[in-house]
């Protein structure tokens, strides 16, 4: 072996492959940023699009998710299980805010918002949406809001796909993923985008780089590792390209599920021939007592996103420690943008 060889062995060896890299600056239209996400996941995406309009200047789309602020005025669990959650004070608390501790709530006017739940949902249900959907029609525009009732779906991330290991539609168990014969993810991104160029039905072109979710970009309650796919066309910066944000829910982050939630909800898929990067931040376990907004004692052991309070009393207004750190994430990844 020569000197150069063992060079070279000792740089792969000691080659830092675990740790992830830092989070990029991509060729993408900050105008096209939008987020959505399932449960936890869901409320955390009307949360960033109430709280940051200004940053998801296209949309959000919550799969089975409920009002915003929901939580802060009630326990927590009337915002689950089917229960009618009480809207009359979050409503009031947006318009209070406004421009203040959230974005101009008139932002909301032209945004586009989706929302998707199963009659099979106990889990979060079909009445906590239909007060996400009275809330928000005190501000958006009806023209711009889709709104989707799935007969027969459980609390489940829905795909008109088999991925390998999802649970069946009608049942509320891992990976909470499920063929339901209807394509939520292109619905979300078809809703935010516009009319999509057909998905890709073979394997994944694009790369899902892990990055480092430490410092600015990281917080609380998030994994030291978050992902970021990015399709092929969008590597190098000669396309621009739009940004869509996927937040798992309760029990779906890397730790729990690996990598089910990225590829098999069908994100990627639509990902691939559309020039969308996907960002998809991650959780973590968290078995530590926090006081949240109604007085309780919890952890967070699911690895929820936090509609609660665990992270602070601010968690869902500007300022709040995971709302920042996507923001973070986000505003990283636009500025790359050359038009
Ligand atoms: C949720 O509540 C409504 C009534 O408000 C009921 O019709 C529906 O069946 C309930 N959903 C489930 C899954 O039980």
């Amino acid at each position: 072996m020569t000197r150069r060889h063992v060079v070279a062995l000792l740089l792969s060896l000691t080659a830092p492959q675990a740790l992830a890299a830092c989070l990029g600056a991509y060729n993408v239209d900050p105008s096209s940023v939008s987020v959505s996400g399932l449960s936890s996941g869901g409320f955390m995406a009307a949360q960033l699009g109430v709280a940051y309009s200004d940053v998801f200047k296209t949309g959000f789309g919550v799969f089975a998710g409920g009002p915003y602020d929901c939580a802060r005025n009630q326990p927590f669990t009337m915002c689950l299980s089917n229960q009618t959650s009480a809207i009359d004070s979050p409503t009031a608390n947006m318009k209070v805010w406004s421009g203040k501790e959230i974005a101009p709530v008139k932002n909301l006017k032209s945004r586009r918002i989706f929302m998707q739940v199963g009659t099979a949902d106990l889990t979060v249900g079909v009445n906590p949406m239909q007060q996400l959907r009275a809330q928000l029609s005190a501000f958006d525009d009806p023209a711009k809001v889709s709104f989707v009732v799935s007969d027969g779906a459980a609390h489940v991330f829905p795909t008109d796909f088999d991925g390998a290991g999802d649970n069946p539609c009608g049942e509320s168990s891992s990976p909470w993923i499920s063929n339901c014969h209807y394509d939520g993810a292109g619905a979300v991104l078809g809703w935010m985008y516009g009319k999509l160029k057909a998905r890709n039905e073979r394997s994944h072109t694009g790369t899902t780089v892990p990055f480092d979710q430490t410092g600015k970009y990281g917080t609380l309650g998030m994994d030291s590792t978050g992902y970021l796919y990015v399709p092929a066309a969008c590597r190098h910066g000669s396309e621009v390209c739009k940004l869509h944000v996927a937040l798992h829910g309760c029990q779906q982050s890397h730790s729990q599920i690996g990598s089910k939630f990225m590829d098999n909800t069908g994100y990627k898929k639509w990902a691939d021939t559309n020039n969308i990067i996907v960002l998809f931040p991650q959780t973590k376990i968290d078995n530590s007592l926090h006081v949240i907004w109604n007085g309780l004692s919890l952890p967070n052991q699911n690895a929820c996103w936090d509609w609660v309070g665990w992270y602070g009393a601010n968690t869902d207004q500007r300022g709040g420690t995971e709302m920042t750190a996507i923001v973070n994430q986000v505003r990283t990844i636009v500025r790359g943008f050359k038009g």
